[in-house]
């Protein structure tokens, strides 16, 4: 009889949104809809490793979001710079290890030193890797890594390509959440998410918890992940031709 997956995935991706939706709602400026939104993050981090994930990939700041008010832009800096200067000892507690992926080049000085000193401070964690995309865009990402191997004079495979991107120190996401009702990428993970399990919530990210997160995950070990094989090549049922 066919065996159902019941493996939970190791690693994670979400596009965190709706933190402004969550600020009007209260006749509040969008930025503390975000504010609001590092807090989900931080209960999202703590259920991570006693649900088996290993590895939490998620969407902060995209490549587009500079098209936004200069207000919110900066709000969203100034944020993230906060929550850098305050999280990270307890970062360290918990065995994470953060890691920031995206362009470097147009962030302040403070704020790339912020990233900069995070990252050194949680190197040799091993519990669980956070990866926060912030100034990140799946095309940049392609774009960067096809220039660097042809500088490099390396033959562009999906190989080379693959060990190339930004994210390729965790590899694949198994599942990708993206809250906030909308059903799209967003140019978030464009590459890696080609075989990854999409999950879209209507909770605004604000108001997604744990019982969110068991929800999602329960969701994905009832999915059967084919990769272009035949239902029965995975079952292994009788119709196999593997
Ligand atoms: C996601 O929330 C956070 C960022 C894009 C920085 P939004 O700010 O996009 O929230 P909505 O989609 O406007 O509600
Ligand atoms: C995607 O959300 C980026 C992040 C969550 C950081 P957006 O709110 O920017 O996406 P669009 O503009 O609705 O597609
Ligand atoms: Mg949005």
């Amino acid at each position: 009889m066919a065996e159902q997956q019941v493996l939970a995935p190791l690693h994670v991706a979400i596009v965190m949104d709706g933190n402004g939706r969550w600020a009007s709602k209260r006749f509040l400026p969008r930025v503390a809809g975000h504010k609001q939104g590092v807090d989900a993050l931080k209960r999202i981090v703590s259920a991570c490793p006693s649900r088996g994930i290993s590895v939490l990939t998620v969407f902060a700041f995209s490549s587009e979001n500079w098209n936004r008010p200069a207000e919110e832009v900066s709000g969203l800096m100034d944020i993230l710079a906060l929550a850098l200067s305050r999280e990270v000892p307890k970062l360290q507690r918990d065995g994470v290890q953060i890691r920031f992926v995206g362009a470097r080049d147009n962030l302040s000085a403070r704020v790339k030193k912020g990233l900069e000193d995070a990252e050194k401070a949680t190197a040799d964690n091993a519990v669980l890797t956070l990866n926060v995309c912030f100034n990140y865009g799946g095309r940049w990402d392609i774009v960067c890594a096809a220039a660097r191997l042809s500088a490099a004079g390396v033959p562009i495979t999906e190989d080379s390509l693959s060990g190339a991107l930004s994210l390729a120190h965790s590899g694949d996401p198994d599942l990708v959440i993206r809250t906030g009702n909308e059903k799209r990428l967003s140019n978030f993970l464009l590459w890696q998410a080609a075989y990854s399990e999409l999950y879209f919530s209507p909770l605004l990210w604000p108001d997604f918890d744990e019982a969110a997160l068991d929800a999602a995950l329960l969701e994905y070990t009832s999915r059967e992940r084919r990769f272009g094989k035949t239902s029965e090549q995975i079952t292994g049922g009788a119709a196999s031709g593997a």
